[in-house]
C-alpha cells in the first residue's frame, strides 16, 4: 500500500484528476512561455500549487482547467497558472557579497568614468521577484553614494511574475525581513507598516521602476547598463536558452559593465563575452 504524507499525495489520494499528460502538457506549456524547465518528477509540486485555483474555479479536474488556460473564457488564467508555478525565493541582501562589491568596487568605477561620461548610472535586475534584491541595490546606492542627487541613477526591476511585480512595487514586507541587517538600515530606509510590516522608505522607492518581462521574449530596453543581477534566475532554464540570455546581457551591458549571477550558476559552457572575477561577479569582455 502506498505511504501518504500531506507532500506527496499519491494519484488515487488526489482532489483532482491529474494525469501524467496533463502535468506533461503544463510542462511543456511553462517551458515554452518562460524557458523554465521542470524535471519530469515535479507531479506533486505542480498538482499542489494549482489545486487551490481548480478548487476557486469549481472544477473537476486539471483537462478542464487546461481547456479553460486555452479558451477565451480563460480570460489571463495562463498568466495566473504561470505565476502559481515560478519559484519566487528570495531576501534582502541575498549573496551579500555582490552588494559589497557593487559599492567598494562597481560604483567608483562608474564615479570615475562618470568625469568624463556624465553621472549615469543604470542597474537592472532581472528576476527581481518580489523587490528585495532591487531594494537592497538601492540601499547600497544610498548608503554609498552621498552625491546620489546629482545623478540620473535609475534601477530596472522585472519579472515574468505579475504578482511579484505588484508586491515589489507597493515596496511592503513582514517587519521579520529587517532581521540581520546592519542597524543603520532599517532606521533609514524602512518606516513602520500596520502591526508587523515595514514599507520601503520614499527615496529607496523612488530609484526603482518595477515592470512586467519575460526574459525569453521581446525586451523595451535599450541599455546600456553598468550592472545587471540576474541571480538564481537562469538555473530553471537549458543551457541553450541560457546561451541566448547571456548574449543578451552581454549586448545590453556597458563595456566593462558587471553581471552577477546566483551561487550555484555558472557561465562555463555558455559565453566567453564575460570574465570571472570570482564569487560569480563577471565582468563583459566581449
Ligand atoms: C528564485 S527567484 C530569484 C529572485 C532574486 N533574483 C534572488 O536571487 O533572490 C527567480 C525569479 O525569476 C523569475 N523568472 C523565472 N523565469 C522568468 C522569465 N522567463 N522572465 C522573467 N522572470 C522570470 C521568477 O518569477 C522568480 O521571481
Amino acid at each position: 500500500m502506498a505511504t501518504r504524507t500531506t507532500d506527496s499525495p499519491t494519484a488515487e489520494d488526489r482532489e483532482f484528476a491529474f494525469s501524467a499528460s496533463d502535468y506533461d502538457y503544463l510542462r511543456a506549456m511553462l517551458k515554452e512561455k518562460t524557458g523554465i524547465e521542470l524535471g519530469p518528477t515535479k507531479h506533486n509540486m505542480v498538482y499542489a500549487r494549482l489545486a487551490k485555483r481548480l478548487r476557486k474555479l469549481g472544477m473537476n479536474g486539471f483537462r478542464e482547467y487546461i481547456e479553460f488556460i486555452g479558451s477565451d473564457a480563460g480570460g489571463d488564467e495562463l498568466g495566473t497558472t504561470l505565476n502559481a508555478l515560478t519559484t519566487n525565493l528570495t531576501k534582502f541582501f541575498r549573496e551579500n557579497h555582490h552588494f559589497e562589491h557593487l559599492a567598494t568596487t562597481a560604483l567608483q568605477e562608474i564615479r570615475a568614468r562618470a568625469v568624463s561620461q556624465g553621472r549615469r548610472l543604470r542597474i537592472w535586475s532581472a528576476g527581481c521577484s518580489s523587490g528585495e534584491e532591487p531594494y537592497s541595490t538601492a540601499i547600497t546606492l544610498l548608503r554609498s553614494m552621498p552625491d546620489i542627487k546629482q545623478w540620473d541613477a535609475k534601477i530596472l526591476a522585472t519579472d515574468i511574475d505579475t504578482e511579484m511585480v505588484r508586491r515589489g512595487t507597493a515596496g511592503i514586507y513582514p517587519a521579520a525581513a529587517l532581521e540581520g541587517m546592519p542597524a543603520d538600515i532599517p532606521r533609514k530606509y524602512f518606516e513602520p507598516y500596520g502591526e508587523d510590516k515595514v514599507r520601503m522608505a520614499e527615496e529607496a522607492r523612488n530609484l526603482i521602476s518595477f515592470k512586467h518581462l519575460n526574459l525569453v521574449a521581446h525586451w523595451p530596453m535599450k541599455g546600456p547598463f553598468d550592472v545587471i543581477f540576474c541571480r538564481n534566475v537562469v538555473i530553471y532554464f537549458d543551457k541553450d536558452t541560457q546561451r541566448v540570455l547571456f548574449d543578451r546581457y552581454a549586448n545590453l551591458l556597458a563595456p566593462g559593465g558587471f553581471l552577477y549571477i546566483g551561487h550555484s550558476e555558472n557561465l562555463f559552457g555558455i559565453t566567453e563575452r564575460f570574465k570571472l572575477l570570482g564569487r560569480n561577479i563577471h565582468r563583459k569582455i566581449a
